[in-house]
């Protein structure tokens, strides 16, 4: 099933510390920004991709698109302030279609098979995310003391990409921007509507590239799937 993709690529990678957007850092002599294009210019049921941009980044991030033969990219917007207005900038742009997709462009590792189940599970429920089961005991913390020790049983850690029928996703944001609520995700702008939100089991390895050590996993699993 055809899906298009909004990619949020106009931070500032503090935490990684590079003094640059993290997404142009290499792994393995290439940007991460291209890992992560390359994943939805090869899956042939993606249908266009959006891109939200720094406007100071828009020329470099062209020539990028134009060196690794990138030619699904439908719009460049300017990203805002925020996560969520850079995905809602590019969802202005957007014409109709069934399925929109939105994933980190900070996470190169998603798969075809998790895109698919995504879309999927969208496509029939409306919402559905990516995540992965909590590993650690988990506790809840304050002021340094253990509050509770929380049931790991109903923990997921929560990943991109969340597909969304492109509707809800476009009611869900105009909401949210109405009353200036800012979620940490997409899928609380539709949790907030009272839609439910499917998960789907995602991997471990769509980590996000967030902090230095997230490079040496990175390189990591390339090595690994070049194998
Ligand atoms: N992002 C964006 N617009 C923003 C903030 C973030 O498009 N105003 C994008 C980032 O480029 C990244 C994704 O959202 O692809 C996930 O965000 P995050 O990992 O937090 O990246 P940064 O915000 O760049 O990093 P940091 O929070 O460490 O500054
Ligand atoms: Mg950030």
């Amino acid at each position: 099933m055809q899906y298009e993709v909004v990619l949020p690529a106009a931070g500032s990678g503090k935490r990684m510390g590079a003094g640059q957007n993290k997404l142009f850092l290499k792994l393995l002599e290439k940007p991460i920004l291209i890992h992560t294009l390359e994943v939805f210019q090869q899956d042939p049921f993606c249908t266009g991709i959006w891109l939200a941009v720094k406007p100071e980044e828009r020329t470099y991030i062209r020539e990028l698109l134009e060196q690794f033969e990138i030619t699904k990219v439908k719009g460049l917007p300017d990203g805002g302030a925020e996560r969520q207005h850079s995905v809602h900038s590019c969802m202005k742009e957007m014409q109709q279609v069934d399925i929109v997709l939105v994933h980190d462009a900070a996470r190169p590792f998603i798969t075809h098979d998790i895109i698919a189940s995504l879309v999927q599970s969208a496509h029939e429920s409306g919402a559905a995310i990516a995540g992965v089961r909590a590993k650690d005991t988990m506790k809840k913390v304050r002021n340094g003391i253990i509050e509770e020790t929380v049931d790991r049983d109903s923990l997921w850690m929560i990943q991109t990409p969340q597909a969304f029928q492109f509707d809800l996703i476009v009611e869900a944001e105009d909401v949210a921007e109405k009353v200036g609520f800012l979620g940490t995700d997409e899928a609380m702008l539709v949790e907030r509507l009272g839609h439910a939100v499917h998960i789907v089991e995602s991997s471990y390895e769509n980590v996000k590239m967030t902090t230095q050590d997230d490079l040496i996993f990175g390189e990591a699993i390339l090595r690994k799937r070049a194998l």
